[in-house]
């Protein structure tokens, strides 16, 4: 008889009750106007919880205005706990969980309105392509007193998140934001104790870990997303990202979320299918990051070819390294992908695009044993982080014209 646990059957992540194993990946919606939550961003998560899922999560919420790549990205302060807890109170009337994806963008910002450096900062003194999109291709590195302060904004906001009324926070550690700056060899060439050995480039995310989990209590889940593997040369690899894993383990996080590639050097990476740099030159606004884009955009979106459950092997690695929950995520768009990742023994699962495509991806992989979501990894969804409207799966616009300037 088969071990692998019911994906819709009621679940605990840690002390949270959930009505499945099935959960909203992160996916940045694009819904925050000048970092303010809405009516959009409401209707959005509405249609999610009502489709069916057991957790939703709020994506790509900064630790502080800076951490924002974008000034339409949210950061956690007090001028948004009205509104934010009122969506988040209203998601919940559903019976389903909210999460929020806590983040710093580091060195990779294109934010123009920055606050406190100028230009961005990261681990070491580098080159930052995107940094060129807004004339300031060169990051500084941070120093004692910019890295306490990072510190501090992580135990800000999780503590603004529990009394907003979050149910679960996710700190993002991959994707080549902020802490994954830090893990990684290629942006982390400091000499101090924060730069190095595996356990010094380490330190500064486990800081923040430790920051986060005083300020919430034992009670109130953590989980992380991390890179398996950077898949750059002179990145983190899979049996570093291992590692990763084991120390966030030991660290006390509640769940882990293997996926893998940096958003800054190889984003298909993380997403698979159809690359996404036509619709990036598109959606960009100044003329800079559209010629930027024209030019670099064939080598900086290269195209991986999509399967199903792509990162299912790599990611057995890391479940069988930690005693933790581990949420998988990454291609899973149909009933029997579902099947496929609970057989392989994962104790969750994120779900990104399908979601978008059929927000009752739940409801309906419940019902179909045959059930396919429909998504075409086209990614024409992902550009659409920087239309006004947000972010929406194409293939549900009604017209041809519609589905043309998605593009
Ligand atoms: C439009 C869009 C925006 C995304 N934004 C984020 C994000 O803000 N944070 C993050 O960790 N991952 C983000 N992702 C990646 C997803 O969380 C997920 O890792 C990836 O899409 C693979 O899962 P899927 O095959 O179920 O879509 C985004 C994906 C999409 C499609
Ligand atoms: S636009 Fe729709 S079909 Fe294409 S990847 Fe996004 S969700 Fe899937």
């Amino acid at each position: 008889m088969s071990s692998a646990l019911d994906p819709f059957a009621p679940a605990k992540l840690g002390r949270l009750e959930l009505k499945n194993r099935i959960m909203k990946a992160a996916t940045f919606e694009g819904m925050t106007p000048n970092g303010v939550p809405g009516e959009r961003l409401r209707n959005f998560h509405m249609g999610i919880a009502e489709g069916g899922v057991g957790l939703t999560t709020i994506s790509y919420c900064t630790t502080e205005a800076d951490g924002r790549i974008m000034d339409s990205m949210m950061w956690l302060h007090e001028g948004i706990e009205d509104e934010l807890g009122s969506l988040i109170e209203e998601i919940k009337t559903t019976g389903v969980k909210v999460s929020g994806q806590v983040t710093h963008c580091g060195h990779f910002s294109q934010n123009k309105n920055l606050q406190r450096d100028q230009p961005p900062k990261g681990p070491s003194k580098m080159f930052v392509g995107i940094g060129l999109t807004v004339g300031r291709p060169v990051a500084q590195a941070m120093d004692k007193g910019d890295i306490k302060h990072l510190i501090d904004t992580y135990g800000e906001a999780a503590a603004f998140m529990k009394r907003v009324g979050f149910d679960a926070m996710e700190i993002h550690f991959g994707h080549g934001y902020g802490l994954s700056q830090f893990i990684s060899p290629k942006t982390n060439k400091r000499t101090d104790e924060y730069g190095g050995s595996h356990e010094k480039r380490m330190r500064l995310p486990l800081e923040c870990l430790a920051a986060a989990r005083k300020a919430v209590g034992p009670d109130f889940p953590i989980l992380g997303k991390i890179s398996m593997t950077d898949a750059v040369k002179g990145g983190i690899t899979y049996d570093q990202g291992i590692e990763v894993a084991k120390s966030l383990d030991a660290a006390g996080i509640d769940g882990l979320i293997p996926s893998a590639g940096t958003s800054s050097y190889n984003s298909m990476y993380l997403f698979r299918g159809q690359s996404i740099a036509k619709g990036m030159a598109a959606m960009a606004t100044g003329s800079g990051a559209k010629l930027l884009y024209k030019l670099m955009g064939p080598l900086m979106w290269k195209t991986y070819p999509y399967e199903p459950t792509f990162f299912l092997d790599a990611s057995k690695r890391i479940k069988a390294s930690v005693s933790c929950p581990v949420i998988y995520v990454g291609g899973v768009s149909t009933r029997a992908d579902i099947d496929r990742v609970f057989e392989a023994g994962f104790d969750f699962v994120q779900v990104g695009r399908p979601l978008l495509k059929d927000p009752k991806f739940v409801k309906n992989a419940q019902k179909y044993s045959d059930y396919d979501s429909g998504c075409t990894h086209c990614n024409f969804c992902v550009p659409l982080i920087q239309h006004p409207d947000g972010i929406r799966c194409v293939l549900n616009d009604k017209t041809e014209k519609a589905y043309e300037t998605a593009q």
